[in-house]
């Protein structure tokens, strides 16, 4: 007898096989099998010495204007496997998943119980289909000493402007970790003028957030970077809306953070709760190095002196406010114990938006950024006397600004005497403001007038460090084009760091 529940998937799976023509009635009341369910990639991320996070997402359809990539409106049971080598010889773990509608249909899989510092390899299987195979790693034994980490980072990867090669040429590094500072998609509709075409309009609703994740994992080039590293990921403004600091309202925001955990390699901790989701965390990389992840989105006060991003001058009394934080006072308070606590030999600071002071305008008079630390000195002020106090080897890691730069945070932004407390570098962009120049007309004004900046590169990238407990050294990664596919990447800049000297030395 067919029960109502039978007719309703059998409806499911003829709506699904129409392309393919009419089946007879019998199979499609089985549920006739899903195809190619696995377009959207597999990906890893939030390692840990016990474990790591894997994920997918189904979708047969991923430019569907509902969000939901084409599947029915039904649960899919997803089987998992996870590896010591690539041929799944040595199955050491397995386990049987559900892929919900209500979570678009997304797989989290947080094992525990692992290997230390150790390589795995993971697939899905669902409805007779495989995924691609996804490579992963386990963090190091808490302390354990001798272990090197080889860690990129890029940000900003808007679909419309470019291919993402940068993607590519990161998954051809085999790098240990991947951390990713924000802006993974854009909530913009079309451009007028655009180097390729996406689905649906701007980013509204669910529906619209769920779409516009699942046309970023249709690109090659992102899938290879996720299948490759596990990921470390926190999100900037255009996750959600460009330049939003909390005045979102809150159902577009919990649309956005939910579109965010359905689509990235998160652990429950960060699962959202309406328009909150805890974000900043800390992933610990045996003795030699913390890497904590900043979210100076949420929580930010409003933006100063104009109310809005604004590079703001020649100045105003607002952002040198002492009451004003970029980080909310909880975060702040976490990331004081972190920084008190941490006994690793680098304290990794990975965030959104410009922490040394810049001044913007050329020549004597001077502009500060509204969007980045400059318009929350206070903020800044208190994480250099935090790192100072605690002897720590703080290096920021920021994306934001479209452009390589490196340079050192000061410990006093009122006093140019004051040494610096860390090294900041600033990633470009995977393809956000085009092509690009490795160098613009008044480059070198900018960095003449900000003595503490010593590098900036205008191109397409990522940033590639490997850090052992002795030096860091950087590879600042740039790309000749990204309006065609496929361009080599080239170093365009290379510093060693060593502990106890926030310097950028040469290579
Ligand atoms: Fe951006």
């Amino acid at each position: 007898m067919l029960t109502r529940r039978a007719l309703l998937a059998g409806g499911a799976s003829l709506a699904a096989s129409a392309a393919t023509g009419p089946r007879p009635v019998r199979a499609a009341a089985r549920r006739a099998p899903l195809r190619d369910l696995f377009r959207l990639g597999v990906a890893s991320g939030e390692p840990a010495p016990d474990g790591v996070v894997l994920w997918t997402r189904l979708a047969t359809d991923p430019p569907a204007l509902d969000g939901l990539g084409g599947m029915p409106r039904r649960q899919v049971s997803v089987d998992w496997q996870l590896a010591r080598d690539e041929h799944f010889r040595h199955v050491v773990r397995h386990g049987t998943e559900t892929a919900r509608p209500e979570a678009a249909h997304s797989v989290h899989v947080e094992l525990e119980g692992l290997e230390p510092g150790a390589e795995y390899f993971y697939r899905f299987r669902a409805e007779g289909g495989l995924s691609e195979t996804g490579r992963t790693l386990t963090a190091p034994a808490p302390g354990s000493r001798g272990r090197a980490l080889n860690l990129s980072f890029t940000s900003c990867a808007d679909y419309q402007t470019g291919w993402f090669t940068a993607y590519r040429r990161m998954a051809d590094d085999h790098p240990d970790l991947i951390a990713f500072l924000g802006d993974y998609v854009y909530e913009y509709g079309d451009y007028e003028h655009r180097v390729r075409d996406q689905a649906g309009g701007e980013c509204l609703d669910l529906a619209g957030y769920r779409l516009r994740h699942a046309q970023h994992k249709t690109d090659p080039d992102l899938r290879a970077a996720h299948a490759i590293a596990p990921w470390a990921v926190v999100w900037d403004d255009h996750d959600v809306r460009n330049a939003w600091a909390g005045d979102v309202p809150r159902r577009r925001r919990a649309a956005a953070f939910r579109a965010y955990y359905e689509n990235m390699p998160l652990r429950r901790a960060q699962r959202p709760h309406g328009a909150a989701l805890r974000l900043h965390r800390s992933i610990r990389w045996g003795a030699v190095a913390n890497l904590h992840l900043l979210d100076t989105r949420q929580y930010r006060d409003p933006y100063a002196c104009t109310g809005d991003s604004d590079t703001v001058g020649p100045d105003c009394a607002e952002r040198l406010d002492p009451g004003r934080t970029i980080l909310g006072p909880e975060q702040q308070t976490w990331l004081d114990a972190e920084l008190r606590d941490s006994h690793a030999t680098w304290d990794l600071l990975g965030q959104q938006v410009f922490m040394m002071e810049m001044d913007w305008a050329r020549g004597p008079a001077e502009g500060w950024s509204n969007e980045g630390w400059d318009g929350y000195v206070a903020s800044r002020d208190h994480l250099a006397a935090t790192i100072h106090a605690h002897r720590r080897n703080a290096v920021v890691l920021t994306g934001d600004v479209h452009s390589h730069w490196a340079g050192q945070v000061g410990r006093d932004h009122r006093d140019p005497g004051a040494e610096p407390v860390a090294v900041e570098l600033v990633t470009t962009s995977v393809t956000s403001a085009g092509d690009g120049r490795d160098e613009y007309p008044d480059t070198r004004n900018l960095l003449a007038e900000n003595p503490h900046v010593s590098f900036f590169n205008g191109r397409r990238g990522y940033v590639r460090t490997r850090i052992t407990e002795r030096e860091m050294t950087v590879d600042f990664r740039s790309l000749a084009y990204v309006t065609r596919p496929d361009a080599p990447a080239y170093t365009s800049g290379s510093f060693v760091i060593e502990p106890g000297d926030p310097t950028l030395n040469p290579a």
